[in-house]
């Protein structure tokens, strides 16, 4: 380990004397390392704030665009239509050639099968949609898609997620596998599994995307954060969703 390296853990108030938390740790979603009220919050669908988007989304899964026809018209009614989708994905998009998360895919459809502009990322539209699709999969267990088409993507996913970054040099690896249950300015430091997304962030006072939350943490360290479509990124999220694979999704989950 650099100089450099313990000097910023210890500016950050992460002095690592334990070393590397053992290999075969359990899987945590970042629900267990909440405060019991934020988890409550979480568990009541009628004070979970997420629950807003997700009857948002559900609404606009029903309404056609201009002459196109709706999601509902295609695909039926949620929640059974979509009911174990968001937990493969991102997926490979075979008209495409490329893999794409559940936005993507959405506003694909959109695009190529409604004959409407694609929603803006983080656009009200884009998140209720998203949240929608994803609730209909609340309980199901992360199952990444086995296509072999998505494994290259994965791996460079992984090579980003070890890979440091940014001005304090520090890696995704170095904190949500090293440092996982130590606190960051008063602020746990969570395994960062992705089965709860897009979530309700207390700070953000509205919906957020996985993207958003991944560029934060970019952010965080000072780096120059990837844009939400671009091809790091996706390569993270395919990462990340192997990465939590057996957790049950919980969309939409409440953060701090
Ligand atoms: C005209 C029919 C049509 C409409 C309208 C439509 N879709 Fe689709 N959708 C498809 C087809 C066909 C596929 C399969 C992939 C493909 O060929 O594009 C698909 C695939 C999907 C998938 C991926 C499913 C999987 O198992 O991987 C999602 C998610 C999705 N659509 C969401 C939506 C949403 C949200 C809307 C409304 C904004 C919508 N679709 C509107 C036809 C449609
Ligand atoms: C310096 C330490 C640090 C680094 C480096 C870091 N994160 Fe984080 N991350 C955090 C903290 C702290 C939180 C929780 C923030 C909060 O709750 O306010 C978090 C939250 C997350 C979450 C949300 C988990 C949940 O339960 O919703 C994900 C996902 C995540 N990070 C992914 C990443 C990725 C991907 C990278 C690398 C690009 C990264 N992080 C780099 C500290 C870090």
């Amino acid at each position: 380990m650099t100089r450099l390296h313990v000097a910023t853990l210890a500016a950050l108030g992460l002095l690592v004397c334990a070393g590397v938390v053992a290999q075969g740790t359990p899987k945590r979603s970042g629900f267990e390392s909440m405060s019991p009220s934020l988890q409550a919050m979480q568990r009541d669908d009628v004070q979970n704030p997420g629950m807003l988007w997700v009857a948002d989304g559900e609404a606009l899964w029903r309404v056609a665009p201009g002459s196109g026809r709706s999601c509902a018209d295609c695909h039926g009614d949620l929640p059974r239509a979509m009911a174990g989708v968001a937990a493969r994905y991102p997926g490979w998009d075979a008209t495409a050639r490329r893999p794409v998360n559940l936005a993507q895919r959405i506003n694909a459809c959109r695009s190529r099968h409604q004959g409407a502009a694609a929603w803006a990322n983080e656009s009200k539209e884009l998140l209720s949609l998203e949240a929608a699709v994803a609730h209909a999969s609340r309980g199901a267990v992360l199952a990444p898609s086995p296509v072999p088409e998505l494994a290259a993507a994965r791996a460079e996913g992984e090579r980003l997620y070890r890979q440091r970054m940014g001005q304090l040099h520090l890696a995704c690896v170095q904190c949500h596998d090293e440092l996982p249950g130590r606190r960051l300015g008063g602020t746990p430091i969570p395994q960062g599994h992705v089965n709860g997304y897009p979530i309700y962030r207390l700070e953000w006072q509205g919906l957020g995307s996985l993207r958003r939350r991944i560029r934060n943490c970019q952010i965080g360290v000072r780096a120059e954060p990837f844009a939400h479509d671009a091809p790091e990124m996706i390569a993270l999220e395919l990462y990340l969703a192997q990465r939590s694979a057996g957790l049950a999704v919980e969309t939409p989950a409440v953060r701090p």
